[in-house]
């Protein structure tokens, strides 16, 4: 399973989802590698710092990502991928060899108008590869009050692409998190464990089904009887 996080734009939580998807993955009991696809190698290094034990690797062109993602393919179950933005080569390479692909948005003006553009590549994708990839939005630092972010939830549903009904909202504990080389769901705070709240009500939606069916996640029933 190739999971890739895309979006043309930076700053709308690319990086900061796919290590929080990486860790969840990892401490859930799936092994799980991270690939680093973006120049800047925030991604790479917040991995390298939170959990060493999963398999890292970085990747500069097309052709980097695609021996990268054949390797770790061979040693582990999941491979995350932080995309870097835009529309370059690099991110077209990874959403042909993905599974899934994530694509944070977060609620501004011009992420709404990006949000077209952003989409396109998945698209493009999406013709070459059918129906081997999945995409959904991920509504990412979202304010429940702020206007702007309703009016990003409103939006969203009518472009015909999925999108998690889980959102992420807007916390402090993500950039604590980024900060001090760790996750939410490995900090002791009450921002924290709100961050925690959401990150696991948005990797269950995605994800519970899939590692329930592995036997790694098991069902309430079995688990209430445990
Ligand atoms: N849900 C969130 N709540 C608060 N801050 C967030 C959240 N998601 C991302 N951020 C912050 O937004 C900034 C950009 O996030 P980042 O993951 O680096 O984006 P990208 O990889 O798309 O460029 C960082 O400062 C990060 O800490
Ligand atoms: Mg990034």
């Amino acid at each position: 399973m190739i999971i890739v996080l895309a979006n043309t734009k930076g700053g709308v939580g690319k990086s900061t989802l796919a290590v929080h998807i990486a860790l969840w993955l990892h401490d859930h009991g799936l092994s799980t590698a991270f690939l680093d696809a973006d120049k800047q190698l925030s991604g790479a290094q917040w991995i390298e710092e939170a959990e060493p034990a999963i398999p890292l690797r970085t990747a500069r062109n097309p052709d980097d990502c695609l021996d990268a993602c054949e390797r770790l393919q061979r040693e582990v179950a999941c491979v995350i991928c932080d995309g870097p933005a835009g529309l370059d080569d690099v991110s077209r390479s990874l959403m042909l060899m993905a599974n899934l692909a994530l694509m944070p948005i977060s609620p501004s003006i011009l992420d709404l108008r990006s949000v077209t553009e952003a989409t396109s590549i998945l698209r493009y994708a999406q013709r070459i590869q059918g129906d081997r990839l999945q995409g959904a939005l991920v509504l990412n630092k979202m304010r429940r009050r702020e206007r702007i972010s309703r009016e990003l939830a409103r939006a969203v549903p009518q472009l015909g692409i999925g999108v998690a009904s889980s959102v992420i909202r807007d916390l402090q504990a993500f950039r604590d998190a980024a900060q001090q080389g760790t996750v939410v769901t490995r900090m002791n705070t009450r921002s924290a464990s709100a961050a925690a709240s959401d990150l696991h009500a948005f990797c269950d939606e995605l994800f519970g089904d899939w590692l329930r069916d592995l036997g790694i996640l098991k069902n309430e029933r079995e688990a209430m009887g445990s």
